[in-house]
């Protein structure tokens, strides 16, 4: 075509794909230039404004590397991140949520009511529940791979006075499925903000704060895989979580018990002096199709 207009450049756009191409990848394409070009329409999208995205786009470009993935973070703020994690969901099993950008590999295997607070400040909680598949039975050798910021907010990937597996582990379930380690009650942090994602947060009037929450991805032979995360209720930004990984199944109440409550079997038991927390997460995992 050789006269393009602002009326048909998008099917302009479509007469140029090759006979060859995937078909999923065509589909995928064609939406995106659809949604692009009606959100310039709409807007009347400016040369000024073109180029200050052209440029966030390039500063984002610029701060990322191998340890900071501010594109990642885009998608997250904008909400994309959580929107393709439901709209893959699958409703027997436990919700997903957004994976961000500060899980490690390679975390040391951890046994049953091991403690990941170790002489960290700050409440003790109990985090233990069952592994099992929709219909409640127990799934035996699903590891649960878990991370949480410490009590200062940070991951020990962004902290240079934490090892670099403190508050990361990985836990496999015995026979009944059942899982459990002690830890500090995480607290709620913020998104990092010193790049480009921090000013777009900063010029709509948006705060960066996350409600406190532990991750997992639990793996079992023969089930989908699930990435997500745990909320207490009582946090205070549960109902503005900046990245929007909340779903309802995902907030638990951790209920304070007396130290002599304390159960056996974890590696703090005898030495518990006043109350801690216990937070009961089972999982539910969804067979493979
Ligand atoms: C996180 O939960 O670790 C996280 C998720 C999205 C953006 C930043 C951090
Ligand atoms: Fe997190």
């Amino acid at each position: 075509m050789r006269t393009v207009t602002s009326e048909n450049i998008t099917s302009v756009f479509m007469s140029y794909f090759g006979p060859d191409t995937d078909p999923r990848l065509r589909e995928v394409m064609l939406a995106l230039a659809t949604h692009l070009h009606d959100f310039a329409r709409e807007v009347k999208l400016t040369h000024a404004e073109w180029q200050k995205g052209i440029e966030f786009l390039e500063w984002a470009g610029r701060i990322s590397d191998e340890e900071r993935h501010e594109f990642v973070l885009l998608s997250d703020v904008l909400g994309l991140s959580s929107l393709v994690d439901m709209v893959n969901s699958v409703p027997e099993g436990t919700s997903s949520s957004v994976l961000g950008p500060f899980h490690i590999s390679g975390a040391p295997a951890i046994p049953f009511g091991f403690d990941m607070k170790r002489d960290y400040e700050g409440e003790i909680l109990l985090a233990r529940g069952r592994v099992t598949d929709p219909q409640g039975n127990p799934i035996a050798g699903a590891t649960i791979d878990i991370w949480q910021t410490a009590p200062n907010g940070l991951y020990s990937s962004q902290d240079p006075d934490q090892d670099t597996y403190s508050f990361h582990g990985i836990q496999t379930t015995g026979a009944d499925g059942a899982y459990g380690f002690t830890t500090v009650k995480p607290v709620s942090y913020t998104v990092p903000t010193d790049g480009p994602v921090g000013q777009i947060l900063n010029a709509t009037g948006r705060h960066p704060w996350r409600p406190s929450h532990l991750h997992y991805i639990v793996k079992a032979e023969g089930y989908r895989p699930l990435v997500t995360e745990i909320f207490p209720d009582d946090d205070p930004y549960l109902d503005e979580d900046t990245v929007f990984g909340v779903r309802e199944d995902l907030v638990m109440t951790y209920v304070p018990h007396a130290a002599d409550t304390f159960p056996d079997g974890y590696m703090l038991s005898g030495k518990v002096n006043e109350t801690y927390l216990v937070a009961d997460i089972d999982l539910k995992l969804v067979p493979l199709a």
